[in-house]
């Protein structure tokens, strides 16, 4: 997971990789460190947020240089085993994203020829093996070095004796941002908004080289091209707006996002067919894949899709996709993940394209490796997220999910009529719970005081109870589960007491009645309970602690004001506690790692 950056112009590279780097801490935060080259090159790393580096580092002088932004899996959060990472000579410095699998094999190698390592991280024996290949030519050096490495890489090398990056990628996010006299590498497209939106995404096994008028892209040595794109995102996407945290600002931007996913799908006179969503003929069995939020958003599709089309949908945790016994083959199987970079959700989709299966990415980032490994993108329109936590990607998700029911042929047209002019209010009903807090501060303030809580949900609103659950247990640290109401009975429900709050969803459909079954059972273990129920219900009040008011909506559209709802309670409850909302500990948002 981790962010790198470089850059290679006229201007003062530190300011510039620092403030690339700032933009890419969801990768990872533990530690950061940059090297500038002037001559020879001077690195400076610890385990402090970007923030302060950008305060507390010394003057480096110089034009062109690298940077990284740290989630440790090698070796514990250090100044030593932060990147940039050095030779033996200090004239090579490393940032790497990923895992180079086979490195003890390679330090013991190096170390026998004399090689002295500092740090514990595997990705030290990058600079070592370029300095082992190294004869007057870099990117012969990397190339070489690549040659023998295992495992995913996205690298940017500085060189003390020439003035140029090179850069590298296997099966980890590199792009290139192309300036006016300058060049940027970076992991993804926020760390080079500030400065150009000309992008050039890289494919695996390419090797560049930049320098700050040209870039050199080869495979095996040979040249090829790469198209230059035009970015859509801008820089105040991801700006904080004056709003205490990223989550919340983009809580707040769930209508707009709402409004932008429906957009087209909207417009057109026929709305399902000009989706521009086509999954395929064969429909037969539909399979699902993703991970984390993401697979709660695959849950609700998976629940809409058989109820709308009767179609069986199977749907997959990805990291363990690889490790079932499958029984059926999939006809078409659909990738969820906002990053489009989840290795977990990748390696699910090898197995499906080994097995000619179609598939389908939902995803937030255009060019991200699923968006292009699959056969069909459908983009939702969240913009950049900035925040560990997964809120207007998720609720963007869910809208392609409804999007892609809604079209699959088959579909009644009168209940279609019905379900599209219900999603049209989506964005209205999501701002009536901004506006008002409907009662959700008290509730944190309450919720916040504990440390076990359960989440239940009944039907369509289950996967609302695991997401619920997710949200608050990553940001707020509270120990959380998410459950089938019905099963808290069947074992759990012995973890009810008075200091055991319940969350319990309250739908308008036919799960009502067994809900308040449930709500009854956990008072009578005098749980306290907090409902989420419709504003116009006018008998939960008397038969629990707090009620958190949400607008009504159609049955199948619930879930997205009931999410937003409990987005908003993770998101206070955990300001109550004071913790690192935005950048909970040991997280990170784009999880390149098996
Ligand atoms: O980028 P992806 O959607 O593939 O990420 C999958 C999960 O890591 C992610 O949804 C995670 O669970 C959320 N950030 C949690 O809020």
């Amino acid at each position: 997971m981790c962010g790198i950056v470089g850059y290679i112009g006229n201007s003062s590279a530190k300011p510039v990789l620092l403030n690339a780097l700032s933009t890419l801490e969801y990768r990872g935060y533990d530690s950061c460190g940059i090297a500038v080259k002037n001559g020879s090159i001077a690195i400076h790393k610890d385990t402090v947020r970007v923030e302060v580096m950008q305060l507390t580092s010394p003057a480096l002088d110089g034009t062109v240089g690298i940077g990284h932004t740290r989630w440790a899996t090698h070796g514990e959060p250090s100044s030593i085993n932060s990147h940039p990472h050095t030779d033996c000579t200090g004239k090579f410095a490393v940032v790497h994203n990923g895992i180079v699998s086979n490195f003890q094999k390679l330090r013991q190698q190096l170390t026998k020829e004399g090689h002295v390592f500092s740090s514990e991280t595997d990705s030290e024996v990058i600079p070592h093996m370029i300095e082992k290949y190294y004869q007057g030519d870099i990117e012969e050096a990397v190339r070489a070095a690549l040659d023998e490495i295992e495992g995913s890489y996205a690298i940017a090398v500085l060189t003390a004796d020439e003035n140029k990056l090179v850069a590298a990628r296997k099966d980890s996010p590199l792009i290139i941002g192309v300036g006016d006299g300058e060049m940027f590498l970076a992991s993804d497209v926020p760390a080079i908004l500030d400065y150009t939106d000309r992008v050039i995404y890289l494919e695996d096994n390419d090797v560049v080289s930049v320098t700050k008028n040209a870039v050199r892209i080869t495979q095996d040595g040979v040249d090829i091209d790469r198209e230059e794109h035009r970015v859509l995102w801008n820089k105040e996407d991801v700006q904080i707006a004056g709003y205490d945290h990223y989550m919340i600002k983009e809580i707040h931007e769930q209508p707009r996002v709402i409004r932008d996913t429906i957009g087209d799908f909207l417009l057109s006179s026929d709305a399902a067919k000009d989706s521009g969503i086509e999954i395929g003929d064969d429909l037969s069995t539909l399979s699902i894949v993703a991970c984390g939020t993401s697979y709660h958003a695959g849950l609700i599709g998976k629940y809409v899709i058989e109820e709308l089309h009767g179609i069986p949908v199977r749907i997959d945790i990805a990291s363990e996709f690889n490790h079932g016994r499958r029984t059926i083959r999939p006809s078409v199987a659909i990738a969820i993940s906002q990053s489009g970079e989840t290795a977990d959700v990748l390696s699910a989709l090898k197995r499906l394209r080994e097995e000619s299966v179609k598939t389908v990415a939902i995803t937030n980032v255009p060019g991200s490796t699923i968006s292009r490994v699959t056969d069909q993108a459908i983009y939702t329109k969240a913009g950049p997220e900035v925040s560990v936590a997964a809120t207007k990607s998720y609720i963007a998700q869910l809208i392609a999910l409804y999007q892609l029911a809604l079209s699959l042929p088959g579909m009644n047209r009168g209940i279609k009529r019905s379900l599209i002019s219900q999603l049209k209010q989506m964005p209205g009903k999501v701002e009536q719970i901004l506006d008002g807090t409907c009662g959700i501060v008290s509730c944190a303030k309450f919720l916040s005081k504990h440390e076990n809580v359960f989440f239940i949900g009944r039907g369509i609103n289950y996967p609302i109870a695991l997401e619920g659950a997710l949200k608050l247990k990553e940001i707020s640290y509270i120990h959380a589960e998410g459950y089938a109401a019905g099963e808290l009975k069947h074992g759990s429900i012995a973890l009810l007491q008075e200091n055991t709050p319940v969350i319990a969803i309250v739908a308008n459909d036919n799960t009502y009645d067994a809900m308040i079954s449930n709500i009854k059972q956990a008072k009578a273990r005098n749980a306290p309970v907090i409902a989420v129920a419709s504003e116009d219900n006018e008998d939960i009040q008397a038969m629990v602690d707090y009620v958190i008011r949400v607008p009504r909506t159609g049955n199948m559209f619930s879930p997205v004001i009931n999410a937003v709802a409990l987005q908003l309670l993770a998101y206070h409850t955990a300001k109550f506690r004071e913790c690192p909302i935005d950048f909970p500990r040991n997280l990170a948002k784009s999880v390149t790692v098996e």
